[in-house]
């Protein structure tokens, strides 16, 4: 069994976009700019803004977060999103999800300009990764596409389970795995918590991709021997830890990871890889402002 570090891959992967940001500064150009709009206070959420506001000053772009309180409106968060489309100093920007329920959160994501949303969910972006046209890649299915990769995965004719039918990361990896690509040329199956016999499925695949926001959900005896399995689960769950929680995956690792052939952790699996990707396409946001793609 190899676990598949995104760590180490995704600080490789950062390394990487330092280097490519000094030679931008060596030319004179400004450095590339993420914003996040972080409406509300879940905890969660938070957290994950701190993160991928850590990994900008890692690779040396310029971030800002937006912080609106619970009660902003969706006329005024929309407002703020029109703001950051003409904004010429912001490459790209996001909008953390989940939305307080007040906001339609497909009419947010549809106001975003698609050249500054890097997050590949805009409508326009999600038809052209449908289409396997050139876009922004979700950042989660864009990690886990980049770590089958770089540990050389062979995914041409095998059997892809996915579990979870999201559309920011089940539909699009399901996509991104049926095309015609490499990665890709596996014939994939959607499974969710509708679909009956769920076994039956994840006992054929040769790669699962769990995505179900259940913890510990994939047990040992629904794995076939020597299968490739990638944890995007990340449920916080009461433990008795400094910070109340620990963070634990879709995946049962302990009794499945001794019958794969690969495996993420979690931590330190998708999730970094997640954040890497985001840094990713926000650079390539910069470079296509800049004409440099
Ligand atoms: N909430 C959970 N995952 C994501 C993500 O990839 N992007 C945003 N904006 N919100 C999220």
């Amino acid at each position: 069994m190899i676990l598949l570090d995104g760590k180490a891959t995704s600080a490789s992967l950062q390394a990487q976009i330092a280097a490519e940001v000094d030679f931008f500064l060596d030319k004179g150009w400004r450095r590339p700019h993420l914003t996040a709009i972080l409406v509300g206070d879940d905890g969660a959420s938070q957290t994950y803004v701190a993160n991928k506001e850590r990994s900008c000053k890692k690779v040396g772009f310029d971030s800002t977060v937006l912080r609106l309180p619970a009660s902003t409106t969706e006329e005024e968060l929309l407002n703020e999103v029109k703001r950051l489309n003409r904004d010429d100093s912001v490459d790209g920007f996001i909008i953390q999800l989940p939305l307080p329920k007040h906001i339609d959160e497909q009419k947010v994501i549809e106001a975003v300009s698609p050249s500054k949303d890097v997050d590949g969910f805009h409508p326009e972006n999600v038809g052209r990764l449908c289409l396997g046209l050139d876009t922004f890649i979700s950042a989660t299915p864009y990690g886990i596409i980049t770590l089958l990769e770089e540990y050389g995965i062979e995914t041409r004719g095998k059997h892809c389970v996915v579990l979870g039918r999201s559309n920011i990361v089940g539909r699009p990896i399901a996509n991104l795995l049926s095309a015609k690509a490499r990665p890709g040329d596996c014939t994939v199956t959607i499974c969710h918590s509708r679909t009956q016999n769920i076994e039956e499925y994840t006992r054929s695949a040769d790669i699962i991709i769990a995505a179900l926001g259940v913890p510990g959900f994939v047990k040992a005896d629904m794995v076939k021997e020597g299968a490739v399995v990638i944890d995007v689960g990340i449920t916080r769950v009461p433990a008795e830890t400094e910070k109340g929680y620990r963070i634990m995956g879709d995946v049962d690792f302990d009794a499945v990871a001794p019958k794969c052939s690969y495996i993420t952790p979690v931590p330190g699996g998708v999730g970094p890889m997640t954040i890497v990707s985001l840094m990713r396409n926000t650079l390539k946001a910069y470079k296509a402002k800049h004409n440099l793609a």
